[in-house]
C-alpha cells in the first residue's frame, strides 16, 4: 500500500508535492466517487488488533496518514503489518508484541490523536505504556481528562512527563464503573479497549454511540469480547482472559460522504457517492431535505444533487444521532448559496468555525458569534463552549489565495474554491490528502478543473 501517493489523473496534470492547488471554479461537479472505510473507525480497529493472541484482517482500509501513523506505532511495538488478501486490506499480527523505546514512539506519533488509545491494549500486553503528546486538528483544546480518569478507575498508574504520559498497571486492570461527563467518542473507545480484557465487569454510562463506535464493538465481539449495549447510552463489558484476531470490513466513511454531498450542493452538480448508506446518514439526509437537496438512495451508494434553489436552515451539531460536528464545515459552504439566513450552532468543539474566515475572503456573508446566540428554542442543551455561525445567502464567491487550517475545514476551502468564479490558490492541501484517500483522483472524477502547482 503506497501511502499518500495520489496518482494524478491521466490527462497529465503536473505532479507537485501535493501541497498547493490552483483551482478554477464556478462549474458544477458531476461524477462518481467511492468512499472506503471510515477514518474514525479503521485506526481504532487497528489498535484493537493489539489485544488479540492471533492475527487480524481489516478490510476497506483507506490510504491516509492516520492509518500510516497507527501502522508505524504498531510496528515499533513489534506488530507485523502487511497487505492481506485483497486491495485495501491489512493483516495485523500481534504475536511478537514488545515494548518500544520512547524516542521511537515519539518519532512515529505524527499529528494524530490515536496514540492515546494504545493505553489499554499496551497495559494488558506489557503492563506499561508510554503515550506521546497528541496531535490532531486544532479545533479546540481537545483535553484527555476523561481518558485518564477512566484509566485510573481501571487501576492504571498515570505519570505525566514533559513529552507525554507513562502508564503502568502494577496490579493488573480491573473492571470499573465509569460515567462520562460527556459522550466523548475517544473516551468511549478508551474504555472499550481497556475493559474487554480487564478482570471483572465494566459499566460505562453516558457513552458515545456513533456508528464508528458500534463498528468497533462489532470488531471486539468478533475477537471474543462480551459487550452489551443497553438503553440510554449504557454499555456493559464483561472482561475475558483471551481475545483472538478478527476479520472485519470497516463501516464506510460518512464524514467523507457528507463532504462530497455538500460539494454537489454548493456547485449545483450531481455526485454519486459509492459505499454511502442511509442508516448512518439519516440526520444528514434530513437536513439536506430541508436545504432543498435531491438525493437518491441506491443499493451501492447515494446520489446527491440540488432539487431547486437551496433553502436556509438552522442546525445544531451534537453527538450521534444528532448532526455531526464534522458535517457542519462542508455544509456551510453550500449554505452560502442558500436563499436566506442560516444558523449553525456548534456545540461539540469550542473553536470550529476558523475555516469561515477564508469563505468571507471569497465573498461569503458569515458572522461567527464566539459565545453562541442568546435565546430562541434549542434542542441541544447549551454548553459553555458553544459558538454560532450566521450565514446569509446567496452570495457569489470569487477566487482567493487560501491556506487550509485542518482536515474538514480544509475540504470546505476546496469546495468553496470550486464554487467560486475565477481562480483560487489553495495551500497546505496535504492535510486534506492525509484524511481523504485519493483526494486528487476524486476531484478529477467529478470534473474539477485544477492543477497541482506545489
Ligand atoms: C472524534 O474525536 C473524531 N476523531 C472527531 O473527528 C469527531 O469530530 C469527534 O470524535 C466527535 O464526533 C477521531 O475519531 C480520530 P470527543 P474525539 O472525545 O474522540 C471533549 C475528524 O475530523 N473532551 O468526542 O477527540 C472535547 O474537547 C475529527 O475526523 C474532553 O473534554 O472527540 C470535545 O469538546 C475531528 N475531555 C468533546 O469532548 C476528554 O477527555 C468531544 O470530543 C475528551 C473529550
Amino acid at each position: 500500500m503506497t501511502l499518500l501517493h495520489d496518482t494524478i489523473s491521466a490527462d497529465g496534470r503536473k505532479e507537485g508535492a501535493g501541497e498547493i492547488l490552483s483551482i478554477r471554479g464556478g462549474r458544477p461537479l458531476t461524477g462518481r466517487v467511492e468512499v472506503k472505510g471510515a477514518k474514525n473507525l479503521v485506526t481504532k480497529a487497528m489498535v484493537a488488533a493489539l489485544l488479540g493472541e492471533s492475527p487480524s484482517i481489516l478490510r476497506d482500509v483507506p490510504d491516509i496518514s492516520d492509518v500510516a501513523v497507527v501502522r508505524s506505532l504498531l510496528e515499533v511495538h513489534g506488530v507485523r503489518v502487511q497487505e492481506a488478501d485483497e486491495p485495501g486490506s491489512l493483516m495485523l499480527d500481534p504475536r511478537d508484541v514488545e515494548s518500544a523505546h520512547m524516542e521511537e514512539i515519539d518519532a512515529h506519533a505524527g499529528a494524530s490523536r490515536i496514540p492515546i488509545l494504545f493505553c489499554g491494549p499496551l497495559l494488558h500486553r506489557l503492563g506499561q505504556a508510554f503515550i506521546p503528546d497528541l496531535g490532531g486538528c486544532r479545533i479546540g483544546d481537545r483535553p484527555i481528562d476523561f481518558h485518564l480518569d477512566a484509566l485510573r478507575k481501571f487501576g492504571a498508574v498515570v505519570d505525566k512527563l514533559p513529552t507525554g504520559i507513562r502508564l503502568s498497571a502494577p496490579a493488573g486492570l480491573r473492571g470499573a464503573n465509569i460515567h462520562l461527563p460527556y459522550p466523548s467518542v475517544g473516551a468511549t473507545e478508551q474504555v472499550l479497549l481497556t475493559a474487554v480484557r480487564a478482570n471483572g465487569v465494566t459499566e460505562l454510562r453516558n457513552a458515545a454511540i456513533e456508528p464508528e463506535i458500534m463498528d468497533l464493538i462489532a470488531v471486539l465481539q468478533k475477537m471474543g469480547a462480551i459487550i452489551s449495549y443497553e438503553p440510554n447510552r449504557v454499555i456493559l463489558i464483561e472482561g475475558v482472559d483471551r481475545l483472538e484476531g478478527y476479520d472485519h470490513r470497516a463501516v464506510f466513511d460518512r464524514n467523507e460522504a457528507a463532504s462530497w454531498a455538500s460539494a454537489a450542493l454548493a456547485t449545483n452538480g450531481e455526485i454519486f457517492v459509492g459505499g454511502a448508506r442511509q442508516p448512518e446518514m439519516l440526520t444528514f439526509l434530513n437536513v439536506l431535505r430541508k436545504v432543498g437537496a435531491g438525493f437518491e438512495i441506491r443499493e451501492d451508494g447515494i446520489l446527491f444533487r440540488r432539487d431547486g434553489d437551496l433553502r436556509p436552515v438552522t442546525v445544531e451539531t451534537d453527538v450521534h444521532p444528532g448532526f455531526m460536528t464534522d458535517w457542519q464545515q462542508p455544509l456551510i459552504v453550500a449554505l452560502t448559496q442558500a436563499h436566506g439566513e442560516s444558523i449553525v450552532h456548534e456545540t461539540v468543539y469550542e473553536n470550529r468555525f476558523g475555516f469561515t474566515d477564508a469563505l468571507v475572503k471569497m465573498g461569503a456573508d458569515i458572522v461567527v458569534h464566539p459565545h453562541g446566540l442568546q435565546g430562541g428554542p434549542r434542542r441541544v442543551p447549551r454548553r459553555n463552549l458553544e459558538q454560532a455561525a450566521v450565514i446569509n445567502g446567496p452570495t457569489p464567491l470569487h477566487g482567493a489565495d487560501i491556506v487550509v487550517p485542518d482536515l474538514r475545514g480544509g475540504y470546505s476551502h476546496v469546495i468553496a474554491a470550486l464554487t467560486a468564479e475565477g481562480e483560487s490558490t489553495v495551500r497546505n492541501v496535504g492535510i486534506i490528502r492525509r484524511g481523504y484517500e485519493k483526494f486528487f483522483d476524486k476531484l478529477a472524477a467529478v470534473g474539477a478543473d485544477f492543477d497541482v502547482i506545489g
